[in-house]
């Protein structure tokens, strides 16, 4: 029988290309969101992407802090395990408003972890980030160095962290996976689902692909007086499915042995400037790409990647794609989508 899988977020930028990568596995899955910054759109699309597979999905709009609904779907459904994304994600906005990241991440994962026990559903997969290594004192990053947060979104996925950890404590019959992403960019190879943040985009990536088509004037690099190779900082891009079947490795994982509570990076382990970045883009494009050069971004660190043995040896997984392909995809799917999946007067 296909195991049945609930996933938060399932309509976001990483959910939508992880439910797909779940149906082409075999698996079922049940897609729950609030739509707040994902469209449905992504959901009939990845059904489409899965052929055959696609009967194998359903979406209900469902927002976490909504328990009565939750309860409601697990009284109806039987799920073997949940892969959680569903949350807000922008720094500078959970700076402005920390209640609004503690409210939504934090009460919406309480609600889910406390409904998931109360149906006897034990199996986890959460989105955690790098972003909980702070600034590390060296990279690449392994599992084990000193957590810290920087700002309220940060906090938001440590504690988390921390949550889960204690669940475990208290009741070994839990089992979760706790994936650290690195900095997930690129698109399904088709162009016909990726990321389409609302208003201005804030992460590296999606600001590029709205300047080559036409959406934004120039980037605006921050900081290019870091220590790194050409002063620009320097991050791990992973393309997005290859984080997607991180996924999947997961939760066999959690499926052939009593894991406990793990943690895992999912990066690709080799570090790339932003300038670097957009001459791959450029060159996957065709596009030029106008700089501005500014001051450093607050709160950015200078260097982050990871190390990936931990999930090499025991997830048995390894990115296979690496930055050209990432370009490649991700203007695959902008040229295709240049307003995401809305339109020009729908969005700005
Ligand atoms: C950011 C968040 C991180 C979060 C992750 C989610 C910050 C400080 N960090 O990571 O907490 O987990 O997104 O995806 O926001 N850059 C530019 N111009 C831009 C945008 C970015 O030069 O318009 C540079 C940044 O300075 C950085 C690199 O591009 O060197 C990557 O930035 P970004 O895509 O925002 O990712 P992170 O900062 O790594």
């Amino acid at each position: 029988m296909a195991k049945n899988i609930l996933v938060t977020g399932g309509a976001g930028y990483i959910g939508s290309h992880t439910v797909l990568q779940l149906l082409l596995g075999g698996f079922k899955a049940v897609v729950i969101d609030n739509l707040d910054n994902s469209s449905d759109i992504a959901i009939k699309r990845v059904a489409e992407l899965a052929g055959e597979f696609g009967k194998n999905l359903s979406f209900h709009q469902i927002d976490l802090r909504d328990k009565a609904s939750l309860e409601k779907l697990f009284s109806s459904t039987n799920f073997d395990a949940v892969i959680h994304f569903a949350g807000l994600k922008a720094v500078g906005e959970s700076v402005q408003k920390p209640l609004l990241y503690y409210n939504n991440n934090i009460i919406g994962t309480i609600n889910l972890l406390e409904v998931m026990a109360s149906y006897g559903c034990k199996k986890l997969v959460f989105s955690s980030s790098a972003t909980v290594y702070g600034w590390p004192k060296e990279v690449p990053c392994t599992e084990e160095f000193p957590l810290s947060a920087t700002n309220p979104y940060g906090r938001t996925k440590l504690f988390i962290e921390e949550i889960c950890r204690d669940i475990y404590r208290s009741d070994s019959e839990w089992s979760i996976i706790l994936l650290r992403y690195f900095n997930p960019v690129g698109a399904h190879p088709s162009g016909y689902i990726g990321e389409d943040p609302r208003g201005i985009p804030n992460n590296l990536m999606p600001f590029v692909q709205q300047v080559a088509v036409g959406r934004r004037p120039a980037l605006t690099v921050f900081g290019s007086d870091y220590s790194t190779k050409d002063g620009t900082g320097v991050r791990d891009y992973i393309h997005v499915v290859d984080l997607s079947d991180g996924h999947i490795a997961a939760l066999q994982k959690l499926f052939e042995s009593k894991i406990g509570c793990e943690v895992y990076n999912l990066g690709t382990g080799k570090g790339t400037s932003v300038l670097e970045m957009v001459a791959a883009f450029e060159k996957a494009s065709g596009q030029k790409i106008p700089l501005v050069m500014a001051a450093r971004r607050p709160g950015d660190v200078e260097t982050l990647y990871a190390l990936t043995d931990k999930a090499e040896n025991e997830l048995k997984w390894k990115a296979k794609y690496g930055i050209d392909e990432m370009c490649r995809d991700q203007w695959s799917w902008a040229s295709k989508n240049p307003y995401g999946y809305g339109s020009a007067d729908s969005t700005n």
